[in-house]
């Protein structure tokens, strides 16, 4: 049986990228492996979004120089973003590279496998949506899986590769998406998550012409209380009343949204054709906490995009205060090939990037201890996973609905069980409980873990500073 090494970068596009591309070679006969030194085929599945996760794969790539004059046989591919944005150039440049193929090219690699004399690549775009189901999809977990229902962006913000790497947005019909999620629950997976990069403008496209609202109310009705059901990540300028209802209302969608702000600055957020303006944005925060009280928001920041002065960078900590976020991702703004913002005046020297991202941090971090804090003494639901002890095999660990990682004690539970947990310790990114019951209560989904005091009313109300 050949060997296969695969190393996965990037978004969750990219890891559900890297499953399918497992259960397609799988059908060809090759098996996971671990260590690169025993493969036969070693495949870097590649992001481009920061400059820092390109240069990872140059030098990742580098190490595999010596293997492949050491082994006969040995094939070295690249997929994914950075294999769609350099595409040939990577050939000229590492001439022990066998093949480059783009994401929307990945039912190429095994044709491309089956020329080894040539040197190969396959980076053409995708008409529609690129993946028929070909192959069964090999998960990592058989708890949670990733659904991709669209892929591609038309947005353009000008700091962003995406669009060039992954192409225009196209939904994936609404009937496989359903097919695919009544045989992951039928398998019996505990959660899904909805993938796109602008997962809410899904079904435009379509014809006839669906709404995300509407897929979310179908996915609900299949799923019946049985799986949780996740989604991201959501464009701010797509969040609408009928989205608020439905986190609210539908008893499989979590009390979670990831809702990628990147700026608090209105002028930024204008440079970075972002689509809407800070107040736009607030609005959309206050319409969610209204419908759905128990709401978690996590959120994108970019600190130093080109042009941004103090008192931008301090309209973004002044939003990031009045939002009272549990969670963020924070970048510092890396120039990227093809985008607008690279040609842009003003670029930020580095190291004020790395002060403001420090002091973003440090916000974040008293931001989201507040918010884990309203916690404490509360009894949660937790789907139990030790892939998030992150190492820590011996404790119990888990997720809430509103996506907080639980750390636990406690006997009796496996993988997969919905667990009640007593909180009893929060730290920013975390926290502790105890177990309560092996069973999550009856009152499982809404409500479950939304008392009636609800938790938003003290944290945060700071004003800006
Ligand atoms: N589609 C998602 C974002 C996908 S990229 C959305 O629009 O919300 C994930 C995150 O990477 C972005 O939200 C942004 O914060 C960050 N990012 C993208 N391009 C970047 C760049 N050039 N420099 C720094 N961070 C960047
Ligand atoms: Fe990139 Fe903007 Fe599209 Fe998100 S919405 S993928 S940041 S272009
Ligand atoms: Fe990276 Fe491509 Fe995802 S650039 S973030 S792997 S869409």
């Amino acid at each position: 049986m050949p060997k296969l090494k695969l190393i996965t970068y990037g978004c969750q596009a990219n890891e559900l990228d890297s499953e399918r591309i497992a259960g397609l070679l799988a059908q060809e006969g090759y098996e996971l492996i671990e260590r690169e030194e025993e493969a036969d085929l070693i495949l870097l599945n590649t992001c481009a979004i920061r400059e820092k996760a390109e240069q990872k794969v140059y030098s990742r790539l580098g190490t595999f120089q010596l293997l492949k004059r050491r082994k006969k046989g040995l094939r070295i591919g690249i997929c994914g973003c950075v294999a769609q944005q350099e595409g040939q150039a990577l050939l000229n440049r590492f001439p022990y590279l066998d093949f480059v193929v783009g994401p929307g090219q990945l039912t190429s690699i095994p044709k491309l496998l089956d020329t080894p004399a040539k040197r190969g690549i396959a980076t053409a775009r995708a008409p529609g949506f690129s993946y028929p189901s070909i192959a069964p999809v090999q998960r990592r977990s058989g708890i949670k899986a990733w659904v991709s229902i669209m892929e591609g962006c038309d947005r353009f913000c000008t700091f962003c590769v995406v669009p060039f790497t992954r192409g225009r947005e196209r939904s994936r019909p609404s009937q496989d998406i359903i097919e695919e999620i009544r045989n992951l629950e039928r398998q019996g997976y505990r959660e899904v998550t909805l993938l796109g990069q602008t997962v809410n403008s899904y079904g435009k496209k379509l014809r006839p012409p669906t709404s995300f609202v509407e897929l979310l109310r179908k996915i609900d009705h299949i799923v019946d209380g049985a799986v949780r059901v996740r989604f991201t990540s959501p464009h701010p300028a797509n969040v609408t009343e009928e989205l608020a209802e439905a986190i609210a209302g539908l008893p499989s969608l979590c009390e979670h949204i990831h809702l990628p702000v990147q700026s608090g600055s209105d002028e930024i957020l204008r440079r970075m054709k972002r689509g809407y303006g800070r107040d736009e944005y607030l609005e959309k925060v206050a319409l969610l906490r209204a419908k759905a009280p128990g709401l978690a928001i996590s959120t994108d920041i970019i600190v130093g995009f080109p042009g941004e002065t103090e008192e931008d960078f301090q309209d973004t900590l002044g939003l990031m205060r009045t939002v009272g976020y549990d969670g963020a991702f924070m970048f510092k703004y890396s120039p990227r090939p093809h985008t607008p913002a690279l040609e842009m005046s003003a670029q930020v020297p580095e190291e004020i990037k790395g002060r403001r991202l420090e002091q973003a941090l440090a916000l974040l971090n008293q931001l989201s201890l507040e918010r884990n804090r309203a916690y404490l003494g509360r009894t949660v639901e937790v789907l139990v996973d030790r892939e998030d002890a992150k190492g820590d095999h011996a404790r119990l660990a888990g997720r809430t609905r509103q996506n907080k990682i639980v750390h636990f004690f406690g006997g009796g539970v496996v993988d997969g069980d919905l667990v009640s947990v007593e909180i009893c310790g929060a730290s920013p990114l975390h926290l502790q409980g105890e177990l309560v019951s092996s069973q999550a209560s009856a009152r499982r989904g809404k409500g479950f873990d939304n008392p009636a005091a609800p938790i938003y009313d003290s944290p945060n109300r700071r004003g800006e500073g």
